[in-house]
């Protein structure tokens, strides 16, 4: 099974894409993820990515659809794959269709995340992440169980992204609305199109996108 989770800045596209990974045995495949690890290797993509993604606006279609056909082709991916911030450009859309075509490979859902853009900035600033294994959390919508500890390795050091302030949130929700959010109509008129309330507690958007998945597959 293939997806793709569509949704703006903050819509909960990663914190739905783990469980649900989990939950089907799927691959995460996380764009911004992966430049941020390429970033954090100290790679020529990932110096030339971190300037970009810093201010909030888009790396090159050539350099995300290179990554993800790279990444694709490893054998975790055979069983299926969630896209998580990809695609984000109607560019990257038509590429990602002759990718999978090319592949034998084929889309199975888009699940569009339906957030009002008051709470994505809300959800954004209060957002932190574990150090050591990447979990993801909230100030307010997803403590650790215990105060300053991950629930998932026991860690202790926590991190923030330095595109989640308020000023660069309001550049990417810009960008998306530009470039990504168009994609919601292209899949649409491919039929794809699921949209889910992405309002909803965790929990329950958890168990909306299950719904839909378990229709389709
Ligand atoms: P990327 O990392 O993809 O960031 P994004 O799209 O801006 O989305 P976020 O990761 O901020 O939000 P999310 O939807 O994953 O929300 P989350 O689950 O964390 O991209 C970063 C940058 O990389 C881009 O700006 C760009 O520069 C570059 N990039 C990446 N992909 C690219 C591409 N394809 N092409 C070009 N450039 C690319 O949730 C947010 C918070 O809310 C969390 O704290 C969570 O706990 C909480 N939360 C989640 N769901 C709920 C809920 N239902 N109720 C309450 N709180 C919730
Ligand atoms: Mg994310
Ligand atoms: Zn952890």
């Amino acid at each position: 099974m293939d997806l793709i989770l569509l949704g703006p800045p903050g819509a909960g596209k990663g914190t739905q894409a783990t469980t649900i990974a989990a939950k089907y045995g799927l691959i995460q495949l996380s764009t911004g993820e992966m430049l941020r690890a390429a970033a954090a290797a100290g790679t020529e993509v990932g110096r030339q990515a971190k300037a970009i993604m810093d201010k909030g606006e888009l790396v090159p279609d050539e350099v995300v659809i290179r990554i993800i056909s790279e990444r694709i082709d490893q054998p975790d991916c055979k069983g299926g794959v969630i896209f998580d911030g990809f695609p984000r450009t109607l560019a990257q859309a038509s590429a990602l269709d002759k990718l999978l075509r090319d592949k034998k490979r084929k889309l199975d859902a888009v699940i569009e995340l339906r957030v009002d853009d008051t709470k994505l900035v809300e959800r954004i600033v209060g957002r932190f992440t574990c150090a050591k294994c990447g979990a993801g959390y909230h100030d307010r919508f997803k403590r650790p169980k215990v105060r300053g500890v991950c629930d998932v390795c026991q860690g202790t050091e926590f991190t923030r992204r330095p595109d989640d302030n308020a000023e660069t949130v309001t550049r990417r929700l810009m960008v998306y609305y530009r470039e990504t959010a168009p994609l919601t109509g292209y899949y649409y008129c491919k039929g794809n199109l699921r949209a889910v309330d992405g309002m909803a507690a965790i929990e329950q958007v958890g168990q909306e996108i299950g719904a839909v998945l378990d229709a389709v597959k």
